[in-house]
């Protein structure tokens, strides 16, 4: 009788057990339901992203607002990986080319997403003369220096750390770029910093010192495709530059020194036009620096790009005096990016916001050169939204 007592003691706790075990388990399952359904939330963690051949690890800072739109920035080159934004359906996309992994973009990137540096853009002949002096940088563009030479800006590791605010999230990466770096003059600390907003802006700000008179012109590199990357070509994209000329450059891309009217060409996008529209008229397609009406300073409108498929529309706003436009012509599918897509011949368009190419060796152009004692502070804010 006691060991029948015993059994039926034993069964009663298990089945107890069993019971609360179960509904422990429920409850468990039903937070993970309601977590899955929780509202997207202003948010920035750090990830690790890869390892650089020479050890050091490379982090991912992940931004998050309100909307759900997030974007994903990682520490070598200060590079936007991917930046997530919803069409008019709610949909959301990555609409930037890149690389999935850190040794896609070790292996073949044209700038895909890169802060540019020390000076974004061309200087002919990888020289300049400042205060009496020649200076002469690496030639890694045939005979011409490109987005700060062979091991630009793009290339090295930056440090970073996050930042919260009321409205905003970001990170800031910082990097010194020593004496003599790539043919420079001057120890330059610099910071790039990406604040991704609740009201959908992506707001990237520049700064700069430097202990030696130089050239400085930094720039956000990435590619964009407002169907999503890998989506297509770029070509039913509708543009408006905010901007009544342009610097018509030589065979190798280097500013003539003229600055032209836009009106009655191919170049005028004061009213929006698609892309594709006039570009068979343009020799080798759209790779040139527009110059802005604000003429730089104050945060200005410089750009306005729609996507009639997915509505998706993106501002650009600068204080810088020029922007790039770029129609991805040197794209030829030979990279294969994210999600196994191939990048064609206008799968992408860049809009760098810049001072304009060539400066140093351009008189009449505004001027790059940055003195010691002087700050370097420029900022372009990219706002989306939908129609
Ligand atoms: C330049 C292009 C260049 C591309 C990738 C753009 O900023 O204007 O000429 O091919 O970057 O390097």
């Amino acid at each position: 009788m006691k060991k029948f007592h015993s059994i039926l003691f034993l069964c009663v706790l298990s089945g107890s057990l069993m019971l609360f075990f179960s509904c422990g388990k429920k409850t468990a399952t039903e937070e993970e339901i309601s977590q899955m359904k929780e509202e997207p939330k202003m948010d920035v963690q750090r990830q690790e992203f890869g390892q650089l051949p020479d050890g050091q690890l490379v982090d991912l800072y992940v931004l998050t607002n309100g909307n759900g739109m997030e974007a994903r920035i990682m520490t070598y080159g200060a590079t936007l990986v991917s930046l997530s934004v919803p069409d008019k359906e709610g949909n959301f996309a990555d609409i930037t080319l890149g690389c999935d992994s850190l040794e896609g973009y070790l292996a073949a990137s044209p700038y895909f997403g890169a802060t540019v540096g020390r000076y974004a853009n061309r200087i002919a002949k990888g020289k300049f003369i400042l205060d009496g002096v020649e200076y002469t940088l690496a030639a890694n563009n045939g005979e011409n220096h490109l987005h700060g030479g062979s091991k630009g800006y793009d290339k090295v590791l930056w440090q970073a750390g996050t930042i919260r605010r009321e409205n905003e999230v970001g990170a800031k990466f910082v990097y010194l770029s020593k004496d003599d770096e790539e043919g420079y003059p001057g120890n330059l600390n610099c910071a790039v910093t990406y604040m991704l907003t609740d009201r959908d802006e992506l707001k990237i700000g520049y700064e700069a010192e430097t202990d030696k008179p130089t050239p400085v012109n930094l720039t956000h590199h990435s590619y964009f495709n407002l169907a999503g990357q890998g989506n297509g070509y770029i070509l039913d994209h509708e543009l408006m530059l905010n901007a009544d000329q342009y610097t018509p450059v030589d065979a190798g891309l280097i500013p003539t020194g003229e600055i032209r009217d836009v009106a009655g060409t191919p170049m005028d996008f004061t009213i929006p036009h698609t892309i594709g529209e006039r570009i068979a008229q343009v020799e080798g397609g759209y790779d040139h620096n527009f110059v802005l009406r604000s003429g730089g300073g104050e945060l200005e409108l410089a750009a306005r790009v729609s996507e009639p498929r997915s509505g998706r529309i993106m501002e650009v706003y600068t204080t810088e005096p020029g922007i790039q436009f770029y129609s991805g012509n040197f794209l030829d599918g030979s990279i294969t990016g994210k999600a196994g897509k191939v990048y064609y011949k206008h799968y992408g368009f860049c809009l760098e916001p810049q001072h304009f190419p060539d400066s140093p060796n351009k008189p009449d152009f505004p001027s790059a050169i940055l003195r010691p004692g002087e700050t370097y502070q420029t900022q372009t804010t990219l706002k989306f939204s939908i129609e």
